[in-house]
């Protein structure tokens, strides 16, 4: 009996350190734990990993390049077969590519864009992400059709929307690009628009609660929209105006967000945020949890192996849709 418990013990050792040598790990970095968006995707990717069997290894680089080089450099060594990598600095993606070529260990790159040149420095380097032009254009689309039916919109009746901007990080793709199309829909279709204020709040809702507040000090009651670059800003923003009594009795003023995060849903559904747009965390997730685990055993993405399409040879775009009061219960 005896002998037998210590064969069962060991066949059993054996086949958990088999189990262990087999089993694929991605490494993963994430520019920054503390933002509502990349937490909602990390979450994802956990879910898609168990569902695909494979193991994530997620750093937080707290928002420091060379923290995230470091984690980087970390994951070669350990030999992991590919990363998912949420560049701090987008700008600084080249180093990335340099280490993982030398290394052959492919790269998906996801909501912190690397300039194209860089991208295609490599064919095992990806791009998993939404266009942000679209999330801007669909803030404007969403102010104009507010404007068109609301007459007591345009607060001092000259036919000119004074407005505030919040904007995320300086240099992130989605920051400057929602920023230009959301008032260049206004601008292209006809609106006349003036700029109160614009400032960054860094992706951040204690801040864009600050900075609303000091705006707010400033501009007062003749502002007549607030744009900010995404739904925690906007939320900050909302914040600032119900400390001065906006949103209870006719005192309002729109504002619009991006995300469609589960706090910004929430606003929409309260009446405080207008309208916002799905920046889909989960399919962005998947896709990337799904392309890395693809290029770790060596495959190829086809459409056969991978349910997303993939454009100029390595971008795949995950699209926005507009969310208000009317639809938002479908997301
Ligand atoms: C954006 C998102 C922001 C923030 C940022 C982080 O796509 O809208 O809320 O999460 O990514 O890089
Ligand atoms: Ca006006």
């Amino acid at each position: 009996m005896k002998k037998l418990i210590s064969l069962v013990m060991v066949v059993a050792l054996m086949l958990i350190s088999v189990a262990v040598c087999a089993e694929t790990v991605i490494g993963v970095t994430i520019s920054k734990y503390e933002d509502t968006f990349l937490t909602e995707m990390r979450n994802a990717m956990y879910a898609k990993a168990e569902e695909l069997g494979v193991k994530l290894d997620v750093t937080d680089a707290k928002a420091d390049q060379t923290t995230q080089n470091n984690n980087i450099d970390l994951f070669l060594t350990k030999g992991y077969p590919s990363l998912a990598v949420n560049m701090q600095d987008r700008s600084a993606a080249q180093i990335v590519i340099d280490k993982a070529m030398k290394d052959n260990t492919p790269v998906v790159f996801f909501n912190r864009e690397p300039f194209a040149e860089v991208m295609s420095m490599w064919d095992k380097v990806y791009y998993v992400g939404a266009k942000a032009e679209d999330s801007g254009t669909m803030q404007g689309v969403a102010m104009a059709q507010y404007w068109d039916a609301t007459p007591a919109a345009d607060k001092n009746g000259d036919g000119v929307i004074q407005y505030v901007m919040l904007t995320g990080e300086p240099g992130h793709q989605d920051a400057e690009l929602r920023t230009e199309y959301s008032i260049k829909y206004l601008t292209d279709n006809g609106y006349k628009v003036e700029k109160l204020a614009q400032d960054t709040a860094m992706w951040d809702r204690v801040k864009g609660q600050d900075k609303m507040a000091t705006i707010l000090s400033a501009h007062g009651d003749t502002i007549e929209a607030v744009f900010a670059n995404n739904d925690d800003m906007a939320l900050g923003a909302i914040e600032a105006l119900k400390a001065q009594g906006y949103f209870t009795g006719d005192k309002y003023v729109p504002v619009f967000g991006v995300d469609a995060t589960e706090v910004g849903k929430d606003a929409i559904i309260e009446g405080t945020m207008l309208a916002t747009s799905l920046n889909d965390a989960k399919n962005q997730a998947y896709a990337t949890i799904e392309l890395a685990a693809l290029l770790a055993k060596g495959e190829e993405p086809t459409a056969e192996n991978f349910e997303y399409e993939i454009t100029d040879g390595n971008y795949i775009w995950i699209p926005y849709f507009s969310v208000d009061a009317t639809n938002v219960d479908q997301f």
